[in-house]
C-alpha cells in the first residue's frame, strides 16, 4: 500500500505505533526518558561542581597551611626574663615581641625610628597586657648609635637573657652607613656584630642565655667577596649585597657558637620563610608588578605571625637548651651548604668585622695574617678613625666588657 493512501491517524504511518492515540513520530516513553535525563544531568552537574569547589577549597586551605609552616606551640612562660629585639616596630620583629610579651618577658624594643617604635609598643602593651616594654633607639647603620644603645641598656639592666638580632634591610639602592660601609652589609651584619659583642658580658652573666640571628635562605646565593666586601666595584642589590649579608649572619653564628663553647650562651640562626612584611619596600619594579606581588603575597606569603615562629622556637623552646650553632627554618634544624659552614671564611669574616667596627681581636690572629687595618670605602682607616678618640675609648670599654 502507498503512503498517500494511508488515512491519517490510522496508526499505520511510518514511525507511528499501531493503534496509538499519539501523533506519528511521537514516542511518549522517549520524551519522559529525555526529561529524566535532563533532570539527572542538572543535579549531576551541580553535585560535580560542588565537589570540585570543595576539593579546590580543601587543597587551597592545605596549601595555605603548608605555606604558613608549623607554629611554636609550647606554652612555657619567660616571666621577668630580659630580652632585646632589634627592628621590632613592624613585621616579624613586632610579632616576636608580641608573643614574648604575652609570655611575661621584659622587652627592650631596639628600633631606629622612635615614633614608629612607640606606636608598636603601645599596641603590643594593649594586646599583651604586659607593661614591661621599653622603647629604645638603635640605628644599626651607625656604630656610635649601637654603642649608645648598649651604654644605656647596661646602665638600666644588669642581665640579658635573650638577644634577637632581627632588624634587616633588603635590596636597597647602594648607599653607605654613617661609618661609610655598604648599607646592607653594615646594617644586617656589622651593626649586629658590634651589638652582640658589646652585650656578650651581660649574656654570659645571665647564662643560660640565648642569641637568635634572623638570617635568610638568600644566603644560598651569597658569597663573601673578600676583594670587594663593600660592593664598591660591583653592586647587586639582592643576589650580591643582601645575600652576602645574610650569609655573613650565618658565618657569624657559626663562629660565635665556637667562641661561646662552654659558656652556656647559645646562638642559632634562622630563615623565617617568605613573609608579607615591609622588607620589600625598596622593590623598584613597575607598578603593575608591585600590585601583582602585593595581591599574590596575601595568599602565597607567610603572615608576620607565622614568620616569627622559628625565631620564637629558638628563643623559647626548653628542648633547645644547650643546642647551638644551628640553622633553622620552619622550626626545624637544616643542614647548611658548604659555603655557609666554611670555618676558614667564618674566621676571616670575624677578624675583618672586628677591624671594621673597631673591636680588639677576641682571638690571637693567625701568624700569616695581614695586620694592616682595613680601609673603608671613604678611604679612612676603619674601626675608629672615623670617630677618632671616642671610638678608641669605647674599645677600651669593650676590652673590659668582653673579658
Ligand atoms: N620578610 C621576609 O620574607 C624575610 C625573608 C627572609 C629573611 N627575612 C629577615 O627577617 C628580618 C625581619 O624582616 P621583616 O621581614 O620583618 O622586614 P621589615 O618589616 O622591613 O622589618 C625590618 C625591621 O628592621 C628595621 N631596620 C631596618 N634598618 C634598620 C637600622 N638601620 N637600624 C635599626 N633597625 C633597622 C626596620 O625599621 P624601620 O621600620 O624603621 O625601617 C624594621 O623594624 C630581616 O633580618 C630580614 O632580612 C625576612
Amino acid at each position: 500500500m502507498s503512503e498517500a493512501a494511508t488515512p491519517p491517524g490510522s496508526g499505520t504511518e511510518r514511525g507511528a505505533v499501531p493503534g496509538s492515540v499519539f501523533p506519528p513520530g511521537f514516542d511518549p516513553t522517549a520524551e519522559s526518558a529525555e526529561k529524566t535525563l535532563c533532570f539527572r544531568g542538572f543535579w549531576a552537574w551541580a553535585v560535580l561542581i560542588l565537589l570540585i569547589a570543595i576539593c579546590v577549597s580543601v587543597f587551597m586551605w592545605l596549601l595555605r597551611k603548608c605555606i604558613q609552616g608549623p607554629a611554636y606551640r609550647k606554652a612555657n612562660r619567660i616571666d621577668g626574663k630580659v630580652v632585646i629585639v632589634t627592628g621590632c616596630n613592624t613585621g616579624i620583629g613586632k610579632e616576636t615581641v608580641l608573643e614574648l610579651a604575652k609570655r611575661g618577658a621584659r622587652v627592650y624594643m631596639a628600633c631606629r625610628d622612635a615614633g614608629r617604635c612607640e606606636a608598636a609598643r603601645l599596641e603590643i602593651m594593649d594586646r599583651s597586657h604586659n607593661q614591661q616594654l621599653f622603647n629604645r633607639t638603635l640605628d644599626l647603620g651607625s656604630l656610635q648609635s649601637v654603642r649608645n644603645f648598649v651604654e644605656r641598656f647596661k646602665a638600666e639592666e644588669s642581665r640579658l637573657d635573650l638577644l634577637i638580632n632581627n632588624a634587616g634591610i633588603m635590596a636597597c639602592p647602594r648607599t653607605l652607613t654613617t661609618d661609610g660601609y655598604e648599607q646592607q652589609f653594615g646594617v644586617n651584619h656589622l651593626g649586629h656584630f658590634l651589638l652582640t659583642n658589646l652585650l656578650l658580658d651581660r649574656l654570659k652573666q645571665s647564662s643560660p642565655s640565648r642569641i637568635v640571628v634572623v638570617s635568610s635562605a638568600a644566603h644560598l646565593f651569597g658569597r663573601i667577596n673578600r676583594e670587594d666586601l663593600m660592593s664598591e666595584k660591583k653592586y647587586g642589590k639582592f643576589f650580591g649585597a643582601y645575600s652576602q649579608s645574610k650569609l655573613a649572619n650565618i658565618l657569624f653564628t657559626r663562629k660565635l657558637s665556637t667562641i661561646l663553647k662552654d659558656s652556656r650562651v647559645t646562638v642559632n640562626c634562622c630563615h623565617p620563610g617568605v613573609v608579607r612584611t615591609e622588607l620589600n619596600r625598596h622593590f623598584a619594579g613597575p607598578g603593575w608588578m608591585k600590585s601583582v606581588l602585593q595581591t599574590g603575597s596575601l595568599y602565597f606569603f607567610k603572615t608576620p605571625k607565622a614568620g616569627a615562629q622559628t625565631s620564637l622556637r629558638l628563643a623559647l623552646d626548653p628542648g633547645l637548651e644547650g643546642s647551638t650553632g644551628g640553622y633553622y627554618s620552619d622550626c626545624m634544624r637544616w643542614p647548611l651548604v658548604p659555603w655557609a659552614r666554611n670555618m676558614e671564611t667564618a674566621d676571616w669574616l670575624w677578624r675583618e668585622s672586628e677591624k671594621l667596627v673597631g673591636l680588639p681581636p677576641i682571638e690571637p690572629p693567625p701568624s700569616n695574617q695581614n695586620q694592616n687595618p682595613t680601609q673603608n670605602s671613604n678611604g679612612t682607616q676603619n674601626g675608629g678613625a672615623a670617630n677618632g678618640t671616642r671610638e678608641m675609648q669605647s674599645v677600651e670599654t669593650v676590652v673590659v666588657n668582653r673579658s
